[in-house]
């Protein structure tokens, strides 16, 4: 939840700290801090909100010219957001030792108590300042920081990534990992450390993921990686395929915007090089699995939370129509604390934009201790869920920096759709015809959704319109419930109104009681031309609300003009295969809820008590 970034170099590292923590603020903004080593002597600036205030706070007090410093933006776990909870802590009587954090040390309440039986003065209410006190003291006691760093960290339980600097060891930077993200960044003459590799892109594209209980020292010009037992650990390096530009507005007023409008570019780039032009997905990314073994799937599980479990619902409908495997969607952390049934033969699909979501990341270290094969849908390299999966398809939707996702929820979709031709080709489930019709459907996808986005204006000003409307309901039904339900999560996240998704058929049986006189309802409505024909009782579905007074946006396809005569308004998508309509069905609810969380005056970008990537449990 929190960010991190790390630097040692000879570039001005305050400004490389702050330019780090622009790029990975997306990640928390209760608070943000630096510590800097420069002659010899510790400085630090931390403020409570906003990595602006920080940014006004070193204005107003300077910090020296440095060539060593940590930074943190914050996501408040234990402790208000205020200046003395904000990182970095300070370690020992002295307060030589500066440490930052993300995640949660669960036994920080034994810790403490330990601590304060010493005398231990704590300044915050933070489950951090154990961690620094712990080795500011245990370097004391053997005057090597490197060992006393490793002590503690083996003393921890829970999920931490630590960064720590220290006044008498002004060319060090010290950190650890387990269960949260580390990425390092390699330079020339300079070394750099980030929650993900947004934090450096901009210095560096040669980039190593740190591993699980791993420790790394960091030097100007040296890196050096062990284990949490002192042993030496090779590393491989990777190179980030995305560029700093790719992690900046571009002009556009939020990153919301900008990222609505990646979705084509975002779609094209996870198809390139997948879906040949005669239709045939061809996903070199699962080779792992060999078809007899694909053969021998019984069950796949989709385990992902919040939108990504919505493109897990529309991949459980193309993978069960498409391939005939039985599919169930969890939310992760349902999943792993209710003692499921998981089989050799059952493969876990853990779907996930950031890749460092702790809840999908316990449930697949579950599903692997049961035996399963898990496969992920990942958008960031080096992630921790990539890391630990059996095969990735990443989505290559490049940055996704506003909390609200958009362009990894298409990209994750149609990702979806890709491996369910691939398992219906495997399994020969569909006739070779009708498989490559579909994948050369794919690949009008991005046209498609340019389209789209050309008519986006109409859903932007429906948003605009709604600014003071209390409630919102959604309603969809086969690939249009899940969307659906994306839609009411949009507009929950940015705009703080009440909204509800619904199964459409399911209205009748509750929620209809909702509906009164002038609630806006959003209504999915399907291809008329759909073969399962659930077009006419969507229009019956419309008409039963109308009855009761509710005021209708339907989003429909490009000539189902039966549609004009029961809505309010209706916002027309391109035609495309009924499954795949979810891809196109989903971004005029993205420019609504932006809308109105715009005329509302809202951060759209960084939406209260959220944070881009959920790290703790
Ligand atoms: C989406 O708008 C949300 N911010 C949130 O539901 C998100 O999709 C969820 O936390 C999962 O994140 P992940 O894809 O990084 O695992």
């Amino acid at each position: 939840m929190c960010g991190i970034v790390g630097y040692v170099g000879p570039k001005a590292t305050v400004d490389v700290l702050i330019g780090g923590l622009r790029r990975l603020e997306y990640r928390g903004y209760d608070s943000a801090g630096v510590a800097v080593v420069a002659d010899g002597q510790l400085e630090t600036r931390k403020k409570a909100g906003k990595l602006v205030n920080l940014e006004h706070e070193i204005a107003e007090h300077p910090l020296p010219k440095a060539h060593i410093g940590i930074g943190h933006t914050r996501w408040a776990t234990h402790g208000a957001p205020t200046d003395g909870n904000a990182h970095p802590h300070l370690g020992g009587p002295a307060q030589k030792l500066a440490l930052i954090h993300n995640g949660i040390i669960e036994n920080f309440a034994e810790l403490k108590a330990e601590l304060l039986a010493e005398g231990t003065n704590f300044a915050s209410e933070t489950d951090t300042e154990v961690a620094a006190h712990l080795i500011a003291r245990a370097f004391e006691q053997s005057g090597d920081l490197k060992a006393a760093f490793a002590s503690v960290m083996n003393r921890l339980h829970g999920a931490f990534t630590i960064l720590v600097v220290h006044q008498d060891q002004p060319d060090v930077v010290l950190a650890a990992r387990r269960n949260a993200p580390l990425v390092i960044g390699l330079g020339d003459g300079e070394n750099f450390l980030g929650s993900d590799v947004a934090a450096f892109v901009e210095h560096t594209k040669r980039a190593v993921s740190v591993g699980q209980d791993e420790i790394v020292v960091l030097k100007a010009d040296s890196v050096e990686v062990f284990g949490f037992d002192g042993t030496p650990v090779n590393f491989t390096e990777f190179e980030v395929n995305w560029d700093a530009s790719a992690a900046s507005k571009g002009g556009w007023p939020s990153f919301m915007a900008k990222e609505i409008a990646d979705q084509p570019q975002a779609i094209a780039d996870t198809l390139m090089g997948r879906v040949r032009a005669d239709g045939r997905v061809v996903l070199d990314d699962i080779q792992q699995m060999s078809t007899e073994q694909i053969r021998e799937i019984d069950r796949i599980i989709i385990v992902a939370c919040g939108t990504a479990s919505y493109a897990g619902d529309v991949a459980k409908y193309a993978i069960e129509k498409w391939a005939r495997i039985p599919v169930q969607v969890e939310l992760s952390h349902e999943f792993r604390y209710r003692n499921p049934i998981v089989t050799q033969n059952t493969l876990v699909l853990a779907i996930s934009q950031s890749g460092e979501t702790m809840d999908t990341l316990m449930a697949i270290r579950y599903a692997q201790e049961l035996g399963a094969k898990v496969f992920a849908i990942c958008n960031t390299q080096g992630a921790t869920l990539a890391r630990e999966s059996d095969a990735v398809i990443y989505t290559h939707a490049g940055p996704e920096v506003a909390v609200a996702s958009t362009k990894a929820l298409t990209s994750q979709i149609v990702a979806g759709y890709m491996l369910a031709l691939a398992l219906a080709e495997a399994r020969g489930a569909m006739t070779e015809d009708a498989r490559l019709a579909l994948g050369r459907e794919l690949l009008q996808l991005p046209a498609s959704v340019s389209e789209v986005l050309a008519n986006i204006d109409q859903a932007s000003a429906l948003g605009t319109a709604h600014a003071n409307a209390k409630s919102v309901l959604f309603l969809g039904r086969n690939v249009g419930y899940p969307i659906a339900m994306e839609g009411a999560l949009k507009l929950k996240e940015i705009a703080y109104i009440h909204a509800e998704g619904f199964a459409a058929g399911e209205l009748k049986h509750g929620p209809i009681a909702l509906i009164e006189e002038g609630q806006p309802v959003i209504v999915i409505v399907p291809s008329p031309n759909d073969v399962d024909s659930l077009h006419p009782k969507v229009v019956s579905n419309i008409q039963e609300i109308r009855a009761r007074g509710a005021k209708v946006i339907a989003i429909a396809e490009a000539g189902d003009e039966t549609v004009s005569q029961y809505a309010e308004s209706v916002i027309f998508v391109p035609k495309t295969d009924s499954i795949m309509a979810a891809v196109l069905d989903v971004i005029p609810l993205q420019a609504f809820a932006l809308a109105l969380s715009t005329a509302k005056g809202l951060d759209v970008d960084q939406p209260r008590n959220l944070a881009k990537s959920v790290t703790v449990e």
